[in-house]
Parts: structure tokens; sequence; C-alpha cells
């Protein structure tokens, strides 16, 4: 008998012991190695705050990891310990109240705690007969988000992995939908306008879909606008045709929301699909006082927002909700014989709503912590980088050394260093992460090299920004 089997399979003999080799069996050695990834896990979410940590080289890594995949393996608790001492200190904890970088990420307990449960219970969250429960979970999460947008009950969609594949999914239906509306007839090119500020995201869908991006020029305030798109579409080819709009509910770079109203004017004027990319900046409609700056994304026809940035779930999770969910699903449901049975019954299958079909229940952790911890407790957390963002522009407008460059909209916040250039900011950069201070990178605004931060997490203090901006002194 296999000495890592307890015991043998019932009926199949020899062969059934040598495919399970200790492998898909809980013997007493799994328990032993689940009570270490538990305790792991348990520990990493009770850090407070966690290691920021940094990256090494591939040489590094290799010196000290080297080769961890053999024909025997090395064990459960070896492979652990591997993670826990060399990987997991070159791999940067983005939640860590000084990672201002990007977009931020700040996963709440109760998500991150679920997000084992996902793992560990084999969910299928494609289709409704393999994933009911799960996919009525994950629906209540995007009614939520429905609510807050002020779509129609009937709009409905599913989670995928992030922005960008959210981004694509909602052009292609978008797509799908202006050729149906045209009769089937394909234009010279199709169109897809969007603004200069708008998220790399939409570029590289249209790249994979092959159509044609109008980059719209903003007004003062960085916004794109109704009337610059009106005027922007008119530039274009005779034959070429515009399908969608892709306004943005904060910009990645700046934070800045698209004037969604009078473009939502233009878009029902000229039958355009409005699409809104609200993967950052979407959450803050969870703060009264800042709802008005979203007027008119109740008239889009889809939006995104990701759970793995502004709504403390773990990576990777993007909501993406449709107006007309009829629409998307004729565009992405797929057909195959194997495939018909979860058709059968007209049940809401998250599959039919995105480019994918297999699927991981992704909206879950997000629905976990909405049911643990209520809505206003969401919206009180999201409030609060809001606040420290208008605080960190304050302190910035009080430093002689430094400039603040745009009012903060939502939550992203830019500023110069009198006398720098963009190797001092790199530099900078550098330093804070070698000193385990902070990770700060910055970016690039009118053609200038500038300091940036970016503000999601609720343990990120003013404290924090203070000591940040004290290290460019
Ligand atoms: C506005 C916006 N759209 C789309 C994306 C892409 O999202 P993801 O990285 O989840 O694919 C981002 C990422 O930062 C974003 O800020």
């Amino acid at each position: 008998m296999c000495r890592f089997c307890p015991a043998t399979v019932a009926g199949a003999g020899d062969f059934g012991e040598r495919i399970l080799h200790g492998v898909h069996r809980f013997t007493p050695e799994t328990d032993r190695l689940a009570r270490a990834v538990v305790e792991y896990a348990l520990q990493r979410v009770r850090m407070d705050p966690p290691p920021l940590d940094g990256p090494a080289s591939p040489a590094e890594l290799e010196a000290r990891v080297g080769q961890t995949i053999t024909p025997e393996g090395i064990g459960g608790l070896e492979a652990l310990r591997v993670f826990a001492d060399e990987l997991a200190p070159a791999t940067i904890s983005v939640d860590h109240p000084r990672y201002l970088s990007f977009i931020p990420a700040a996963p709440n307990e109760a998500a991150v705690l679920f997000d084992l449960v996902v793992g560990a219970s084999s969910v299928y969250g494609g289709s409704w007969l393999e994933g009911a429960g799960a996919v009525y979970a994950e629906n209540q999460a995007l009614a939520w988000l429905t609510r807050l947008v002020g779509f129609p009950l009937t709009a409905g969609g599913t989670f995928v992995q992030g922005g960008t594949a959210g981004n694509l999914s909602a052009l292609v239906a978008a797509r799908d939908e202006a050729l149906r509306r045209r009769g089937g007839h394909h234009p010279r090119r199709w169109v897809v306008a969007t603004s200069e500020e708008a998220h790399s995201s939409i570029g590289a869908a249209a790249k994979v879909m092959d159509v044609d991006v109008l980059g719209v020029g903003t007004d003062a305030a960085h916004r794109l606008t109704g009337p610059s798109l009106s005027a922007a579409v008119e530039t274009l080819h005779a034959d070429d045709a515009v399908f969608a709009v892709a306004a943005t509910a904060g910009t990645t770079n700046i934070g800045v929301v698209d004037d969604l109203d009078s473009i939502a004017a233009v878009c029902e004027e000229r039958g355009w699909w409005m699409h809104v990319d609200g993967a950052y900046g979407l959450a803050a409609l969870t703060v009264d006082a800042y709802r008005p700056l979203f007027r008119g994304v109740e008239r889009a026809d889809s939006f995104i927002v990701d759970p793995h940035k502004w709504l403390f779930a773990p990576f990777d999770s993007c909501a993406l909700v449709y107006r007309d969910p009829a629409v998307a699903k004729a565009a992405h449901a797929q057909h195959a014989a194997y495939l018909e049975p979860i058709h059968a019954t007209g049940e809401w299958n998250p599959s039919d709503y995105a480019v994918h079909l297999t699927r991981r229940a992704r909206g879950l952790p997000l629905w976990f912590a909405l049911a643990t911890y209520g809505t206003d407790a969401f919206a009180a957390a999201i409030g609060h980088a809001l606040d420290v963002s208008r605080q960190a522009a304050d302190e910035i407008r009080a430093r002689s050394d430094l400039e603040l460059l745009l009012d903060p909209v939502l939550s992203i916040v830019l500023f110069r260093r009198h006398g720098w250039v963009g190797d001092d900011y790199a530099a900078w950069m550098q330093h804070l992460l070698e000193a385990q201070i902070a990770f700060v990178v910055p970016t690039a605004f009118q053609g200038e090299i500038v300091g940036r931060m970016a503000f999601v997490n609720p343990q990120t203090t003013i404290e924090d920004v203070r000591l940040v901006l004290d290290t460019m002194r």
C-alpha cells in the first residue's frame, strides 16, 4: 500500500493507489498542511500594517529559491516556507497603507477570508445549473451596484476578471448591437469614441476588436463632454460608424469624471451605445456628497466598476452591468452541443454576459463583505479616502517646496516638487521603497513627470501622507 495513503481506494486496486498517491486525499499530512496554510493566511490578514516588501531580480530569486518543481514534489510545508520566506517578501503588499501608486487595493478582512472559502468550494460560476447559489449571491451584489447607478432593476451582468475584460466585453456587446441595428451592414471602419484621458484598456479592446479609436480632446477640467464628442465625430470618414462612446467615471491618472450627462444626451440623439468605465471611480457613488459628479451615469447602456479597486475585494474582480442584458446575451452566449443543458431552463448564466465561459465566482468576496458589514460601512470607508485626498491636497498647498496641480475630484492627488525632474522622482520612489516607507510611483501630466498619490485604503491617514511628503524636502 502507498505510504502516503491511509486507506486503499475501494475497487480501484493498484491503479487507484498509484494515481491518488497522497494527492486528492485528505490525509493526516494534508491536515497539517491545511492548518499551516490557514494559519499563514490568518497571520497575513491580522498584520496591521503588512510589510510593504519589494521586488527582487530574477537572478536573486533564482539564487534564493531555485527550482521548486520536481517529479517528486518538495512537499507542501516546504513550498509554503519558500513562499513565506522568499516569494512573499519579493511581492509588494498592495494593501499597505502607504502603497499610493497606480490604483491601490485594500481588501477588507471578510472579503479576503471568504476568498479562501470560494477557493475551497470548487464553485463553477459560469452557469445557474452548476452555481445557482453562488450566482444568486453575486447577483445581489450586482443589484446593489445597479441601484447605486440608477439602472432599471431589469439590468444585469456578471463579474469578470478586471476592468480590461469588462470594457472589452461591453464594447463587443455594443458593436454586436450596432451591427444588428444596421441590418448586418458593416461600415468601412467601426469607431469607439473616448477621451484622451481614458484608460489604456479601451485602446487594447479596440485592438482586439479591430476597431478604430477616436480620441476626443477634453475640456479645461480634463473631462470628455457631449459637445466635444459631437465636434470630434465630424472629422470621421463618411462611411465610418461610431458604435459606442466609452466615458470614464474616474480617470486613472488624475481621477476626473467625464461629463456623463452631456455625453448621454449625444449618445441618445445619435443612437450610440454609452459605456461608462467606472473601474476605479464609480465606487464614490456610495458617498452622497459625490453623487452629483456622476449625473448621467443612469442613462448609460453599460458600466463597469472593479471591486478589487475601491470596493475592498481581493484581486481579481470587475462588475460589468448592462441596461439590457438580453443584448449582451445575444453577443456573448456560447452554444455547443455539450453546453446546451445550461441553457435549458433559461436561468441566469453569468457566462452569457462577457468574453468568458468558465469563471471563478469572483463576485462572492464582495457579496460576503457587503452582507457582513453592510453598505453603510462601505460608504464610510470610501468617504475616508476622499477625506484624506482633500487633506493631502491642503497639506501640499501648505508646503512651499510643493505645488498642487489639480484639486482632487476623487481620490487622486497630483503635485509637483519644485526643482525636480523625472530622475529625481524616480530616485525618490526608489528610496521610499528601499527604506520600506512607501510605494509612490510618479506619473506624467501635461508632458511633465510629477508626483501622484492615489487613495483607496481606509487605513491610510493624513499622517501617512505627511511622512511621505517629508521625504521630498
Ligand atoms: C478607469 C480604469 N479602467 C480600466 C482599468 C483596467 O482594469 P484592470 O487592471 O482591472 O484590467 C483601470 C485600471 O486601473 C482603470 O483605472
